[in-house]
């Protein structure tokens, strides 16, 4: 039985080589949405309930995944696109401009089972454009994702595309569904058949083997009308401009209720089960479900964690350049030392456990400095310090008016 506080399961602790992977993650993309004009905003981890019951009462995260402050109705967000439209409209940014864009980096939080990239709490990169119809846009937001994944090293990916239509459209492809599925809900899983009623849409991206057995069988035939087919090739024909490659997913439809025409994933084969590292889609109704005029919506969100996951362990990046060491008796030498160094802006380092010459030159390797620079007694006698170049393994004497040279 444990008996010391341990971190909640689905959450992770950024330490050490975690942390500089993060900060390099957050910042390519910080530089990617700023390059594609997006504005950061950063907005609270609280929202009210009734923030993300405008997303679809029957989407999972509302039903079931929501942490609820208790006794309140107030939520730990789970995700950004529903917030983002709350502050939209609370703020009446229409008005000010017919066209926003947004991005935010920021913890989400879901009550799900954790598992392998399944998390509690877990970092999205997000990015919403408000107030454009255009195809261009829902590829230009594909593209900003793909370059971040790019620009982090990241190339093995699928691109998995589909279109909702609009909300008529939508209608008709879950009456079809209902109609179709009617009769083969026995072999549906246990959670298919619930859905049926409530949500037939996701019966089509179930990860059960026997509903995607049963949803190949079925055809549900042409449902988008003519406007959102078009809508629909233009995406894909701005995708083609803008090189990149796409797998067309008729059965794509994402967890969330909101989305409209565009859906998209982006997906690894080395992520397992949840092999989503993005997704993101249209929702062209949002704005209007949460009070605003009607205006639409198009948006991505990357998984900080799952990209973690794909990227290889970084090396420790040095946290400071210079590390001070002294024998002992030469502690005050040594501060000298390092007020002289910290104060020509250079990021210096001491023992402050009074430890041995050779104990201190260990701890200098483990924290990964470039110089070390050692002072004692006949250092002090001769007027002169020992430099050791850590990248070069070279060791030297030097004045205290060279060391500035020799380390800058
Ligand atoms: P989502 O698919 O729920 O979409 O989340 C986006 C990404 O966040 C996923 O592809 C995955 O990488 C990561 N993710 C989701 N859930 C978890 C979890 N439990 N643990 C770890 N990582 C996770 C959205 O949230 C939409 N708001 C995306 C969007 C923005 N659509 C339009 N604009």
């Amino acid at each position: 039985m444990k008996d010391f506080p341990q971190h909640v399961k689905g959450t992770i602790d950024f330490f050490s080589s975690r942390v500089s992977l993060f900060q390099e993650i957050t910042e390519v993309a910080r530089k990617i949405l700023k390059f594609f004009g997006y504005e950061e905003i950063i907005l609270p981890i609280l929202e009210e309930s009734k923030v993300f019951l405008k997303v679809g009462e029957f989407t999972d995260i509302v039903e079931k995944q929501m942490f609820k402050i208790e006794g309140k109705d107030i939520v730990l967000r789970p995700e950004g696109t529903a917030q983002v439209v709350r502050f939209f409209v609370e703020n009446r940014l229409w008005k000010e401009k017919e066209f926003h864009k947004f991005f935010y980096i920021g913890p989400m939080f879901r009550g799900e089972k954790p598992q392998r990239g399944r998390l509690r709490q877990f970092y999205h990169i997000g990015a919403e454009a408000l107030g454009s119809n255009l195809p261009f846009l829902d590829a230009e937001i594909i593209k900003i994702a793909s370059d971040i994944l790019k620009e982090l090293g990241i190339k093995d990916v699928k691109l998995k595309i589909n279109s909702l239509g609009c909300q008529q459209d939508k209608e008709i492809l879950r009456k079809r569904l209902k109609e179709k599925l009617k009769e083969k809900k026995e072999r549906l899983c246990s959670i298919c058949q619930k859905r049926l009623d409530k949500n037939p849409l996701r019966i089509l991206d179930c990860k059960e083997k026997r509903c995607q057995e049963i949803v190949e069988e079925i055809d549900i035939g042409d449902f988008l009308c003519d406007s959102c087919q078009k809508h629909f090739e233009k995406v894909l024909h701005y995708l083609d401009k803008l090189n990149i490659s796409y797998i067309y997913s008729p059965t794509l439809v994402r967890g969330l209720d909101y989305y409209t025409h565009t859906v998209f994933e982006i997906t690894s084969s080395h992520l397992g089960s949840q092999d989503a590292c993005g997704a993101g889609g249209r929702y062209n109704s949002l704005v209007r479900s949460m009070g605003g005029p009607d205006i639409p919506g198009v948006g991505f969100a990357l998984g900080i964690e799952r990209i973690m996951l794909l990227l290889k362990e970084k090396k420790k990046v040095p946290s400071s350049k210079v590390f001070v060491a002294y024998t002992p008796g030469y502690f005050d030498k040594a501060v000298e030392i390092l007020n002289f160094l910290r104060e020509k802006g250079i990021p210096s380092q001491i023992s402050y456990l009074e430890k041995s010459l050779k104990a201190q030159l260990r701890f200098s390797h483990k924290i990964g400095v470039d110089f070390v620079v050692i002072v004692g007694e006949e250092e002090v006698k001769n007027n002169f310090l020992t430099l050791k170049d850590m990248r070069k393994s070279l060791q030297e004497k030097v004045s205290w008016e060279d060391l500035l040279n020799r380390i800058c």
